[in-house]
């Protein structure tokens, strides 16, 4: 089939090279020209494994191309995704003015029916807005004949492992109440159907609201966790014991139940936002969901608050090395990234950082600049010189055995803040080290 994707972010460029992996022949659409050429050359403006090599072959095979000509996007697609940006607004409910530049240019140059694919996390409704947009285009041109459809098909792409998580997806939600159009979505998506049936079709606000209900279940089981490890450091319990203990309930499960630093990334700080102000917009006090993001805003400060109960208020002339910046390991992103709330808290209190991580070097850069009080580190190792304490703010597979030995050396003290559980507190003591970690009273056993 012929696909046109506006936007190559995360979800539109990994979307289009997996659909064009499959035989699809995609043209994703960017304003931003100097991408477009990039990604031409085969230039990926982001970490996400697999991608490069997908994006380089496709479009070597023709499958898949990159334009800035809106025009001629829209004339390629039958099927046409938006997976343009919904940033925050000032108040956190989504900004849709992408979205609607997207179907507003979607209705100013369809010469024939078009199927309009909601692909970004979108508020409930929003499909009803792109409509409304449309046929207001549509009418304007005096060509209300033109036939469309807007389908809601949200994306549950993880960073770190988009294209696996695109390409073996849990489920494909469709939202459309026209049988054609699900017919079309049913065939776009036959290739990543094989095994058992994964696609679920539903009315459209049901299947925008899936999206919000995912994303604020799983913030909603971190937050709760991180309650629980407050309370079992305050109580003299290992939280890592009791995870345990409640994961092996499969009502509960395993999954992402893992106490530390707070959630960060793109998705969930935002999708908890914006569902708070939609169930405000019509006057219903989401307070399961405020509490969740009340849990995560203290959350991002714990490791700070316990650098404080350790060295005293005054951290004025501290060093302290960090190991991890990205939100979570395997990606570069560092938005809503518990690191930066710790790191700014750090040089509002008068201390430096010394930085490492093994992929959001450039990224820490490009936030950051070049400042007197955070030094960007090429090694873990060097990171350490001198510091006053090892933080560990990432989970990185690389941070899981290192030298023990080296790490105290280096440090001016043996104490290491680690918020994400890493490490055996008995063992740390063993070792020698003051180990704080999150939710283990060093009285667990
Ligand atoms: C998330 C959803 O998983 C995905 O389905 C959706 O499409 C987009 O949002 P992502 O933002 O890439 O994906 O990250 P994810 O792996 O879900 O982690 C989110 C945050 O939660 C990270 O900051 C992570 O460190 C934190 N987390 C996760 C925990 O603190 N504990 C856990 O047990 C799991």
């Amino acid at each position: 089939m012929n696909v046109t994707i506006f936007g190559t972010g995360y979800v539109g460029l990994v979307q289009g090279a997996i659909l064009a992996d499959v035989g699809h022949h995609v043209v994703c659409v960017d304003v931003d020209a100097d991408k477009v050429e990039r990604l031409k050359k085969g230039i990926i403006p982001i970490y996400e494994p697999g991608l490069e090599s997908l994006v380089k072959e496709n479009h070597a095979a023709g499958r898949l191309d990159f334009t800035t000509d809106a025009a001629e996007g829209v004339k390629h697609g039958e099927v046409q995704f938006i997976a343009v940006g919904t940033p925050p607004d000032e108040d956190g409910s989504a900004d849709l003015k992408y979205v609607l530049a997207v179907a507003e240019t979607i209705a100013q140059h369809m010469e024939s029916h078009r199927i309009v694919v909601d692909k970004s996390t979108v508020p409930v409704g929003t499909a009803d807005k792109v409509r409304a947009k449309m046929m207001e285009v549509l009418a304007s041109r005096g060509r209300e004949d033109l036939g469309f459809d807007v389908v809601s098909n949200p994306e549950f792409l993880k960073e770190g492992s988009a294209v696996a998580d695109c390409q073996k997806p849990d489920r494909i939600i469709i939202g459309t109440e026209s049988e054609d159009t699900e017919e079309a979505m049913r065939e776009l998506y036959a290739p990543f159907n094989r095994n058992r049936n994964k696609i679920m079709v539903m009315d459209v606000r049901s299947a925008e609201l899936t999206k919000y209900a995912a994303n604020c279940m799983l913030a909603t089981k971190i937050s709760f966790m991180n309650e629980i490890a407050n309370l079992a450091e305050r109580l003299g319990a290992d939280v890592e014991l009791v995870r345990q203990g409640i994961g092996s309930d499969p009502r509960i499960g395993y999954h992402f139940i893992y106490p530390g630093v707070g959630y960060g990334g793109s998705c969930f700080p935002k999708d908890v936002q914006a569902l708070i102000r939609t169930a405000g917009d019509i006057d219903y006090d989401a307070k399961v969901l405020k509490a969740v993001e009340a849990r995560n805003y203290e959350q991002k400060t714990t490791l700070f608050q316990k650098m404080r109960t350790h060295f005293g208020d005054d951290l004025a002339g501290k060093t302290f090395a960090i190991w991890g910046l990205s939100f979570k390991p395997n990606t570069d992103d560092m938005r809503e990234a518990p690191s930066r709330v710790l790191m700014e808290a750090l040089w509002e209190a008068g201390a430096k950082v010394q930085a490492y991580d093994p992929e959001a070097m450039e990224e820490a850069q490009r936030i950051y600049g070049t400042r007197d009080e955070l030094t960007l580190c090429g090694t873990k190792e060097a990171a350490l010189k001198g510091a006053d304490a090892l933080v560990i703010v990432t989970e990185w597979q690389s941070f899981r055995a290192p030298d023990f030995d080296l790490i105290k050396q280096k440090l001016s003290e043996p104490t290491i803040f680690d918020g994400r559980n890493m490490f055996e507190p008995k063992r740390m003591a063993k070792k020698g080290f003051t180990y704080y970690s999150v939710g283990r009273s060093t009285q667990g056993r």
